[in-house]
């Protein structure tokens, strides 16, 4: 039995769809959400969906019970996932999970973004657990950026304070096909995958944009304060917004570029392109 937590998240929900394409059964995957009502898609494709919460240990255990490979997707309360991580791994351990794929950040060992520290600790209580693991240290998505496509091209603004840093992005799909490569085939010895697809700054991604719009799209870079309190204007939680500027500055320090190649090794296929993702995203908002 597989199981994934995160679910009905945006990778959870691919990871899913990527197991089921590639020949798993329905009846092998346990979903692991903590809202069964969001879930309804899942059960009707025949797939066990069992309810936990990071922060509720008891239910965690409960949900582990018979699964063999865990693909762990990080939660995403930034600030409470120490705790709710280690409830996860413990729960693990009690249910005799035999592998645990856990979705970290790119270089998550010497990266100095905030967002980074809880993926550090968390992996190295994977590492004291004992169970044989692989770290998908992610980098960031693609669709951080086009996802926000509705703003951009009607203010004609990319805003940010990550300079000229590059970004070594690639889409959610592509990271969901490479963490379900990994739990259906797990690794023989414990590794850990830098994964991240061909880099950009957000200059070019701007240019990009304005050729595939027809728009001018401009990249507006301001100091990381600043920056924050533009996306807390936008109604972002200041405590988020400090935690994405401060992601820019570890941009700049180049914490989110990779040279890595483990992405397209994994996944065995050209990565989708920057430009076929700008080009879904200028059509579905145009
Ligand atoms: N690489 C990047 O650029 C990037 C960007 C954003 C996030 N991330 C990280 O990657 C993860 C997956 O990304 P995503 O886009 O799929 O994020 P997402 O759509 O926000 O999914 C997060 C998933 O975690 C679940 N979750 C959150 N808190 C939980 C809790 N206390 N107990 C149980 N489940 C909980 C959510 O449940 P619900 O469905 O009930 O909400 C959701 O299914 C994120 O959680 C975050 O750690 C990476």
């Amino acid at each position: 039995m597989i199981a994934v937590t995160g679910a009905t998240g945006h990778l959870g929900k691919l990871a899913v769809e990527t197991l089921l394409n590639k020949g798993t059964k329905a009846s092998e995957i346990i979903a692991v959400v903590r809202n069964k009502g969001k879930a309804q898609d899942l059960v009707s494709k025949g797939i066990a969906v069992r309810e936990a919460d990071y922060g509720n240990a008891e239910s965690l255990t409960k949900a582990l019970q018979g699964v063999e490979k865990l693909l762990f997707i990080s939660g995403s309360e930034a600030g409470q996932r120490v705790p709710q991580h280690t409830n996860v791994i413990n729960a693990a351990k009690k249910a005799g999970v035999k592998f645990v794929a856990y979705t970290s950040i790119l270089k998550a060992d010497t990266s100095k973004m905030i967002l980074a520290k809880e993926h550090l600790v968390t992996e190295n209580l994977i590492k004291d657990s004992g169970i044989h693991h692989a770290f998908l240290r992610n980098g960031w998505y693609i669709e951080n950026y086009t996802e926000q496509f509705g703003n951009t091209l009607k203010s004609g603004v990319i805003a940010g304070a990550a300079q000229n840093g590059k970004i070594s992005a690639a889409t959610r799909s592509d990271y969901a096909a490479a963490i379900v490569a990994v739990i259906r085939n797990p690794p023989a010895k414990n590794a850990t995958y830098e994964l991240g697809g061909d880099a950009f700054t957000l200059t070019e991604l701007a240019a990009l944009t304005s050729k595939v719009s027809g728009k001018k799209i401009e990249y507006k870079d301001m100091p990381a304060p600043d920056y924050s309190k533009l996306l807390a204007s936008f109604g972002v939680p200041q405590g988020f917004a400090d935690i994405l500027a401060d992601s820019d500055e570890g941009i700049v320090r180049g914490d989110l570029y990779t040279t890595s190649d483990d992405l397209k090794k994994l996944i065995g296929r050209p990565l989708t392109s920057l430009e076929e993702a700008v080009k879904k995203a200028v059509q579905a908002n145009s």
